[in-house]
């Protein structure tokens, strides 16, 4: 459906009494997703680091950039549709990788798997995600899907997880770069809260093969010293076994693993002796294009050209990692031009709306990843509310390119569009 069929079906929903699942104004999408969550979900969703000024800054950046519409150019044959990495897209859109997502809903991952899949979005898998890939990808049919590697401390555990999602059907890795360690988040310090500790977010690893098998090592080592017991330990360690796959809560108790497995990610999971000299390795252990993410300065992104890599992604983590950084809209133009066209240029974060698409095209990017709102249409409605936010924004896309006399993609990258005010 275009845009403007798709506009006017919510006009004519209101006009017989039928509103939409989620609202078009993402303040209010993002005001009532957070009424919705647990304090815990709102303060690791919705949160970052720090004084949370690169959040801010994220969005107020897009600010610098203002769109020139031009008139009389016969929009009607308006098309999105675009190529990345061999894949046909209905627009230049992904769904970032985001984990954890069990915290707004159980099967999070199952459900915005199958909304990317009836809107023929791509869905980047988290690493960190509450639901294995291979099933998030056995209900997706054909429709595209990659798969984001944190690098950990354990080859054979990469390796593996590299194997898998090749198995699984993804068309790329994503490697995540700038968590060599967790940000600073004080919304989730002042909860003391880290989801990972209950056991959610580690399904890509207990999963795992080979994290079974370093599970099974690690178990035989005698125990490291332990908390002392209390209430709220014993009512969160429930939740921690009951994470766990596996029917008996008894049998798994028993067994060690959930405990074990949590212990064993959390000193595994990140990885900071990682250098440009490791990228040979997953060159080594994957035929998939590789993109790396969370690239922010022009040398580290021509340095990616030169060591082979398939693509980018201008990214801060949403604001999660560092505090005071360069937003990714203001670091998008010195990427753009230091790949001057070699390789792919994907960005996020601080997407919220169509002009803001329109403005990473029209700087040189080939596509831009959503993160948060695709949640809050999670949060609120479940894969249908994620198929309306995903449509919502393509469909925004889609008539600001209209609107500003634009009918192509190609026509927006190689266009003039924007002036920059230097707000
Ligand atoms: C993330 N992001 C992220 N990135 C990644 O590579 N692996 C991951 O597991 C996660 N997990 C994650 C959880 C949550 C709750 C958030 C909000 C973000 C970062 C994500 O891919 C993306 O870079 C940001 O979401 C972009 O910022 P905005 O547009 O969502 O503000």
């Amino acid at each position: 459906m275009n845009a403007l069929d798709y506009q006017r079906q919510i006009y004519l929903g209101g006009f017989t009494g039928k509103p939409p699942i989620v609202p078009a104004d993402w303040h209010l999408l993002e005001q009532q997703a957070r009424d919705r969550m647990t304090p815990e979900a709102a303060s690791y969703i919705i949160g970052g680091a720090g004084l949370q000024d690169t959040i801010r800054q994220n969005r107020s950046d897009f600010g610098r950039w203002q769109l020139v519409p031009r008139m009389l150019r016969n929009v009607e044959a308006a098309s999105t549709q675009t190529e990345l990495l061999g894949m046909t897209l209905p627009s230049p859109l992904l769904l970032a990788p985001i984990g954890v997502l069990e915290m707004v809903r159980p099967d999070g991952d199952l459900l915005v798997g199958k909304a990317a899949a009836e809107t023929g979005v791509p869905y980047i898998f988290s690493n960190q995600a509450s639901v294995p890939m291979e099933t998030v990808a056995g209900a997706m049919g054909d429709s595209p899907r990659l798969f984001q590697l944190y690098w950990s401390k354990s080859r054979d555990l990469v390796a593996s997880l590299l194997q898998r999602a090749e198995r699984a059907g993804c068309r790329a890795i994503v490697l995540t770069l700038d968590t060599t360690s967790l940000g600073w988040r004080t919304p989730d310090l002042t909860a003391a809260y880290l989801p990972f500790l209950w056991g959610k977010g580690i399904a890509q690893y207990t999963s795992d093969p080979v994290f079974g098998r370093l599970l099974d090592e690690f178990l035989q080592q005698p125990p490291s010293a332990r908390p002392p017991i209390s209430l709220a330990l014993l009512r969160n360690l429930r939740h921690t076994v009951s994470r766990y796959p596996g029917r008996s809560f008894v049998g798994k108790l028993r067994s060690g693993r959930p405990l074990g497995a949590v212990q064993l990610f959390t000193s595994i999971y990140t990885n900071q002796t990682t250098t440009w000299d490791d990228l040979a390795f997953l060159r080594q252990h994957t035929r998939l294009p590789i993109l790396l993410k969370g690239i922010l300065a022009p040398d580290d992104a021509r340095r990616a050209v030169d060591v082979g890599m398939d693509g980018v992604i201008v990214s801060n983590h949403g604001g999660r990692q560092v505090d005071g950084s360069i937003s990714a809209i203001a670091a998008l133009p010195g990427v753009v031009d230091a790949v001057n066209k070699q390789i792919p240029v994907l960005m996020d974060s601080g997407i919220r709306g169509g002009a803001d698409v329109f403005k990473v095209i029209a700087l040189g990017a080939t596509a831009v990843c959503l993160g948060r709102p695709y949640v809050y249409g999670l949060t609120l409605a479940g894969q249908a509310g994620v198929r309306e936010v995903i449509h919502q924004l393509m469909a925004d896309f889609e008539v600001t390119m209209r609107l500003c006399g634009c009918r192509s993609i190609a026509e927006l990258r190689d266009g003039d569009w924007l002036v920059n005010s230097g707000r």
